[in-house]
């Protein structure tokens, strides 16, 4: 497993907990260490423990170079992310620095299989992969297999997946590949290369489009007076539409929606497509979160010197994942109005006093909101579910409440000023 970030680690400790015998590596030491000591980089439900366990039955080794997780591997699954250009196109460099330093640890005539796990643009395995490995006259079979977990349910998602893609090179691959996955019980696709590759893409897009869809509806309902509840329920009534994936919000954050949904449209426009649609839904995003502003100046007028509370600093509940989180615009928007922000997560916190240390972070709900004038839930942490008029009506100086998330009810804000997008 070439890359531990919540991808390579969680399907090593997966691999590992299904009997396989996982070899893992990353170029980053210090990383390395943290894993070697049963402590994964990042917060992922189970995920420790499960890391301790593989490690204690030696089903999981961490090794400190490529030669070393070469060594006894038939099958090599690149993990490594794929950030964006400034352009939005994907940066397929991380990948080919990994497969480089594959090629020069491969020193044995063994046949191997290499898997291309990380999120690339369709062909990226033909352009960038296989030339590499076919430039150092190695003996490998490639293939692609996208993954679809989510961040703060990665283990069961891994452990249990919903569907399986091979993209393959040939018969002896999907052989290899299916026995692999022979003790799981999901649908399994098996294509080309590139069409797997495409097929992580769709994925994403598909789902960016429903959020945004989501949330152009509900601002559309505002509009129009309604509640977004009763129009979110009859719409999903409908098999073909389906609930999932329709909650509208400050709109989505994350290492993969913005960065892929971008990827998409970069690489398409590049090609002499014109992906209008996914260029509206980018567009859609950027701005989805001023709602929650408007709101808190449609209650309390002008920010300037008012105290906001901002609770959920990651980009969604159960993770501590700050990347792309729509918390970012929210806190420095309120910041430019002239409003003191308090923020708080239950997991977020230092990584997002590093990106906006003008944000004064705290170490509890009840210290956000203590003598604040207005407050915004930004990511739907299960525990801000819970929260009732009563622990505003205590604490704030203004109970005015904007739920970024729609998690909160309604019901239970008797006396609260609240407000919800939609
Ligand atoms: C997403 C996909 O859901 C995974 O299937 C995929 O494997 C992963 O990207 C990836 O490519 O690695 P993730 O980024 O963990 O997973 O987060 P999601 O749970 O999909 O949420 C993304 C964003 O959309 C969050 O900011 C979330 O708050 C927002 N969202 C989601 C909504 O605003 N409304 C919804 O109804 C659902």
């Amino acid at each position: 497993m070439v890359g531990l970030g919540p991808v390579g680690l969680t399907t090593a400790v997966a691999f590992a907990a299904q009997r396989n015998q996982v070899f893992a590596f990353d170029i980053e030491s210090s990383r390395r260490k943290e894993i070697l000591g049963g402590k994964p980089p990042f917060h992922e439900k189970g995920l420790e423990a499960a890391l301790r366990k593989v490690l204690r039955e030696k089903r999981l080794s961490v090794v400190h170079t490529m030669s070393e997780a070469l060594r006894s591997s038939s099958i090599v699954f690149l993990c490594v992310g794929t950030p964006s250009k400034a352009d939005g196109r994907m940066d397929e460099g991380p990948l080919g620095e990994a497969v480089k330093s594959l090629a020069a640890a491969w020193q044995d005539a063994k046949r191997r299989l290499v898997v291309v796990k990380s999120t690339v643009i369709p062909g990226t395995t033909d352009t960038v992969v296989r030339p590499i490995l076919e430039g150092a006259k190695l003996p490998f079979r490639l293939a692609v297999n996208p993954e679809f977990l989510q961040e703060g349910r990665a283990l069961e998602g891994a452990m249990a997946p919903d569907r399986i893609v091979l993209g393959i090179d040939g018969p002896e691959t999907g052989r290899v590949l299916r026995a692999l996955y022979r003790s799981t019980k999901c649908p399994v696709l098996v294509t080309d290369l590139r069409t797997a590759e495409a097929i992580k893409y769709a994925t994403n897009a598909f789902l960016a489009t429903k959020v945004a869809f989501a949330n152009e509806l509900a601002n559309l309902c505002q509009a129009f007076g309604i509640s977004y509840d009763d129009v979110h329920h009859g719409i999903g009534l409908d098999p073909r539409v389906n609930p999932r994936f329709l909650v509208p919000g400050v709109g989505f954050g994350g290492s993969c929606f913005p960065k892929d949904v971008r990827a998409l449209v970069a690489a398409g426009r590049h090609r002499g497509a014109e992906p209008r649609l996914l260029e509206a839904v980018l567009a859609q995003n950027e701005v989805q979160y001023m709602r929650s502003i408007a709101l808190l100046e449609e209650e309390l007028g002008n920010l300037q010197g008012k105290r906001i509370a901002l609770l959920g600093l990651a980009f969604k509940g159960d993770t501590d994942d700050v990347r792309e989180t729509r918390a970012i615009p929210i806190a420095r928007t309120l910041l430019s109005k002239g409003a003191v922000v308090v923020g708080y997560d239950p997991l977020a916190g230092p990584a997002f006093s590093r990106l906006v240390p003008e944000v004064k972070v705290v170490g509890s709900v009840t210290e956000a909101l203590e003598g604040a004038n207005g407050a915004v839930l930004q990511a739907d942490w299960r525990a801000f579910a819970r929260l009732t008029a009563k622990d505003f009506l205590a604490a704030m100086a203004t109970p005015v409440v904007v739920d970024g998330r729609r998690i909160l009810n309604p019901k239970k804000m008797r006396g609260v000023r609240f407000r919800r997008i939609g």
